[in-house]
């Protein structure tokens, strides 16, 4: 781990987003809970998914990637076959966060850690058809209670709450 923040370049470009998707899909490929999903139960081609990856998180930064897939289908997919809960989830972004800290720091190092931190609670609970925790009810105050039951009638699924477009 580089300790010295000073040392540690932001993430500009495709450059940096391909350095830190290969640092953390190393790890993820090394890690007990979340390495077989990938290499036995999904069979990835790293080949493919690299280059897919690289491309999603720069138009999630910069909107100049050009990705077009659909995350929720692909993780959809894997809850038939494997536990993907609160856990797997947990843990996917502690090692995503971790990765990106002992690699970057800056406005777009934090900026891609709260986007995974939100896509990690819009994927996991629409796959496991819970409430995404940042949206559960019993943790809003009334007025959040009140706004966000404005955006759509509560018989649309989530108690009224979609996840945005993007996803
Ligand atoms: C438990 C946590 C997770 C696991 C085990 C997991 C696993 C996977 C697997 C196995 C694939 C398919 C790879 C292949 O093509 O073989 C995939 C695709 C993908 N994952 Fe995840 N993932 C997790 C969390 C996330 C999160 C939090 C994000 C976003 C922040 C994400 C973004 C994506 C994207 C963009 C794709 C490509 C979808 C497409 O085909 O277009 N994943 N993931």
């Amino acid at each position: 781990m580089n300790s010295n923040i000073q040392l540690r370049p932001d993430i500009e470009g495709r450059v940096e987003i391909e350095q830190l998707i290969n640092a953390f899909y190393s790890r993820v490929r090394a890690d007990d809970v979340l390495g077989f999903i990938f290499d036995d139960v999904a069979g990835t081609d790293w080949g493919t998914h690299l280059p897919k990856m690289y491309a999603f998180w720069e138009t999630v930064l910069f909107r100049s990637g050009g990705y077009t897939g659909s995350p929720l289908a692909a993780h959809a997919k894997l809850v038939q076959l494997t536990q993907m809960g609160r856990p797997q989830f947990d843990r996917w972004l502690m090692l995503f966060c971790g990765t990106v800290d002992d690699l970057f720091n800056g406005p777009h190092a934090e900026h891609i850690k709260n986007c995974a931190s939100d896509m990690a609670n819009v994927i996991q609970s629409r796959i496991n058809h819970v409430p995404d925790p940042r949206f559960d009810p019993a943790n809003l105050t009334p007025e959040q209670r009140e706004r966000y039951a404005r955006y759509r009638p509560a018989s649309a699924g989530l108690g009224g709450l979609e996840p945005p477009d993007f996803i």
